[in-house]
């Protein structure tokens, strides 16, 4: 029999603060209504100055570990999805190994900006699958509220911090628990750089005076319309892959995890891949776009709700810079 990855946990968490729209009108001109009708967010939360991606990560794992009760010196493989890291060396993965005292596992970050986490499941998959592992922690952890331009209008409302994780395994031991059946995953580098992080890389080394005055730090939505577009079509795009790959049709499909950039994405997307809207899970109005961390978290989110049920067919889908975008099957 071909072996099988369980999902045998979920975990989130959001910072306790919490950043409604009237907050962005002390930097620029707009209004809640804006935000709220463009956009689909009324609030988002915040780190605290002291927390990094891995103290988020952190939570969501302990929140998950609560329940599940895995011994850290277990966890074999630790792959965290994230473009905030709390440093670019050592990795976000390799500090959230220390932290949670996963002294055992082999920890390295992915980076595929909003699309993070579905990368983050495809690689554990691979090494679950040919077994150099027989478990996995995939999290996707983001400090959006960092990488922000409080005065760039038509970015800075989007943004949220959050993170979430699954526990993988291929112990027969947890049959009857949730499958990752598919993975798939894509690029597009050519057209890539409509959201960007300028500044930091080794294209404006050292970070100088002159490219933090030019605020070359934050992250730049460029053409944030065709965003939108661009955004549909590959959205729908890796929903039908899923479904054919997988010999289901759009009627079968229970519940889709879209990664939250803007409501208007996922209206169109729904449309476009002849799934009503009702079974799109949403969390975009209370935590707005937190990047790779949409999907874990919202996947938690429905997991603990009672949305997603056992024999559900779940759909994760996601789509950002690089471009990237890709999606997963789960029998639940
Ligand atoms: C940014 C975004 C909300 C803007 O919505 P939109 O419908 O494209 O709006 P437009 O760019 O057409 O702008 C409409 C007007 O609102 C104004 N506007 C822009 N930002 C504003 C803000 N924060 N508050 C109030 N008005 C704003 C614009 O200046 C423009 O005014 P004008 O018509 O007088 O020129 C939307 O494009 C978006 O969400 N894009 C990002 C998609 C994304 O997240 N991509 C990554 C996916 S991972």
């Amino acid at each position: 029999m071909e072996k099988e990855i369980y999902i045998v946990g979920t975990g989130s968490y959001v910072p306790k603060n919490v950043i409604n729209n009237e907050f962005f009108k002390q930097f620029i001109e707009t209004s809640d209504e804006w935000i709220y009708t463009r956009t689909g967010i009324r609030e988002r939360r915040w780190a605290d100055r002291d927390e990094a991606a891995s103290d988020l990560a952190a939570q969501a794992f302990n929140k998950m570990n609560k329940e599940l009760k895995i011994d850290p010196l277990d966890i074999e493989l630790i792959v965290m999805a994230t473009i905030t890291p709390d440093t670019q060396c050592p990795s976000g993965a390799n500090w959230l190994e220390a932290k949670i005292g996963a002294k055992n596992a082999v920890s390295f970050d992915v980076t595929a900006a909003c699309s993070g986490f579905i990368f983050a499941l495809d690689v554990a998959k691979q090494y679950l699958l040919n077994g150099t592992f027989k478990n996995a922690l995939v999290v996707a952890s983001e400090i959006m509220s960092r990488v922000i331009d409080l005065y760039d209008r038509d970015s800075c409302i989007l943004w949220g911090d959050a993170a979430g994780c699954v526990f993988l395994t291929t112990d027969e031991k947890y049959q009857g628990y949730p499958v990752l059946k598919s993975t798939h995953i894509f690029t597009d580098g050519e057209n890539g750089q409509n959201l960007l992080m300028p500044g930091g890389g080794s294209k404006t080394t050292p970070i100088s005076h002159e490219s933090v005055d030019k605020k070359l730090h934050y992250l730049k939505l460029i053409q944030a319309n065709d965003s939108l577009r661009v955004a549909v079509r590959r959205f729908s795009e890796s929903i039908k892959v899923a479904l054919k790959n997988n010999n289901l049709s759009p009627e079968d499909i229970n519940v889709v995890i879209p990664h939250q950039a803007n409501i208007r994405i996922i209206q169109n997307v729904a449309k476009l891949s002849k799934i009503p809207m009702e079974k799109f899970y949403l969390t975009i109005e209370k935590y707005a776009n937190s990047s790779s961390s949409t999907v874990p978290t919202a996947l938690d989110e429905a997991v603990r709700d009672g949305t997603i049920k056992k024999g559900d067919n779940v759909i994760l889908t996601a789509f950002g810079g690089g471009l990237t975008w890709g999606s997963a099957y789960i029998k639940w």
